[in-house]
């Protein structure tokens, strides 16, 4: 079995002096990641939003749920498969978009994406990605993938994001809805510092034909933000937006379109004023399923499933948006029960298979892993990402095998019990 497989064939390299590169510890997992990346880098993929209270009570919420376990049940054989989506997934984990990998290693979503492939876990493509969906899941074949979706202020926009999403072979758009406006980032706003505005995190955009043919009819009007003498940092900017594009011919045009891409980036990249009128349009151009990420009130689930959407996120951002937000496990059991039988994803605080089991048990589907494969990326890159996801999965499956669940349907709220604290 997975989990027996990974703990022996660790062991056994220890024998001959071999230790795990990524450690499978979280908070050592951290750390090495920490000493991986520039300060900056971390502060950005590590932070959450004001005193860090909802990064914190995210993983805390695990905790308040004990698991009881069952005996003398036969383990021997067990099963962590899910369907989702007609798809017969092997695991119940997915890996939570994230943007600006390129912090991480300059494989970024490429190496996540082989890694991905390999563990057979659904990849959810960030609309905030270092590299363009296209060239993401051309290192897939035909594994899984979901496009995660921010809403542009440009429907035009939106729409060709998902035309390409389906042409890339995705088969879900998550919509995330916890992000129309950035969070308060202490660490971010201490280290004054927000990749998108150095030209990382834009490659969706940069690559887009309707994004760029709307950089260059801004460019005939004037700039929002000019800057008549550009200072080295701002010139180094400007490089840097210069490499994202991804034809040559666009590289030797003028700071004047990279510093547009950028400018025209901040202005359509979210539309806080979007309701749930909208989502018909969305509904009208594709066939895929539609999830909602970013849900945490029952209501919501409940609106959602009504509206015809096929799925909820239940996710907080991990915590980089709102502090002292409901945590994710927290809002769970109440979004289950409202979202009938519509697929119910959890991500925020997961650090483990444990982890994932209370989850599984309160009623997710399937859950999705966030911080920890960017750190696992951050240290070995593709290796990394396939570390973690497969320290994950073993953890899952001893676990289950521990608590005397054979399959992940046996994973029942009455495998816990509240800690009493
Ligand atoms: C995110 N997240 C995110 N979500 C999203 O829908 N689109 C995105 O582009 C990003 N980008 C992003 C960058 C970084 C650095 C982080 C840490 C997170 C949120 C992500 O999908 C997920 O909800 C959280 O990461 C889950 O919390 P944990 O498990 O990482 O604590």
């Amino acid at each position: 079995m997975r989990g027996q497989l990974r703990q022996t064939a660790i062991y056994l390299q220890g024998v001959s002096g071999k230790r795990p590169r990524v450690p499978v510890d979280r908070h050592e997992l951290a750390e090495q990641a920490r000493l991986a990346m520039r300060p900056e880098a971390y502060a950005y993929i590590a932070a959450g939003a004001g005193g860090e209270e909802a990064l914190r009570a995210n993983e805390d919420a695990f905790s308040a749920w004990r698991i009881v376990p069952r005996v003398l049940r036969d383990v021997s054989e067990r099963n962590m498969s899910i369907e989702l989506f007609g798809r017969r997934l092997e695991t119940p984990f997915l890996l939570s978009p994230i943007g600006v990998l390129e912090m991480a290693h300059r494989d970024a979503d490429r190496a996540v994406a082989r890694a991905a492939a390999a563990e057979e876990v659904p990849m959810i493509f960030s609309s905030q990605a270092s590299t363009p969906m296209e060239k993401i899941a051309a290192e897939m074949g035909s594994a899984p993938r979901w496009f995660q979706l921010y809403w542009s202020t440009s429907n035009e926009l939106v729409e060709s994001f998902v035309a390409r999403a389906e042409a890339s072979g995705c088969e879900a758009i998550a919509v995330t809805l916890d992000t129309t406006i950035l969070g308060w980032r202490t660490r971010d706003l201490d280290l004054a510092y927000l990749p998108f505005l150095r030209g990382r995190g834009i490659a969706q955009y940069t690559s887009d034909p309707v994004f760029r043919r709307l950089v260059e009819e801004s460019l005939g009007e004037p700039s929002a933000n000019p800057t008549p003498r550009p200072s080295l940092a701002a010139l180094r900017t400007l490089v840097q937006v210069l490499r994202n594009y991804p034809e040559r011919a666009l590289r030797g045009l003028s700071s004047g379109m990279a510093r547009g891409a950028v400018e025209r980036f901040v202005q359509i990249y979210s539309r806080p004023s979007l309701t749930w009128d909208d989502l018909p349009f969305l509904r009208e151009r594709t066939r895929l399923p539609i999830l909602l990420k970013g849900v945490l009130h029952p209501d919501d689930a409940r609106r959602a499933a009504a509206e015809g959407i096929d799925g909820v996120i239940v996710s907080n951002h991990g915590g980089r948006q709102i502090d002292g937000v409901i945590p994710t496990l927290e809002a769970l059991p109440g979004i289950a029960r409202a979202a009938g039988d519509m697929p119910v994803l959890l991500d925020s605080g997961l650090r483990g298979g444990a982890d994932a089991f209370r989850a599984l048990a309160l009623g997710a589907s399937a859950v999705c892993i966030g911080r920890p494969y960017v750190y696992g990326l951050a240290i070995a890159g593709e290796e990394g990402v396939s570390e973690v996801i497969r320290n994950f999965a073993a953890e899952l499956d001893l676990t289950m095998g521990l608590a005397g669940c054979r399959s992940v349907d046996e994973i029942t709220p009455e495998a816990l019990a509240p800690s009493g604290r």
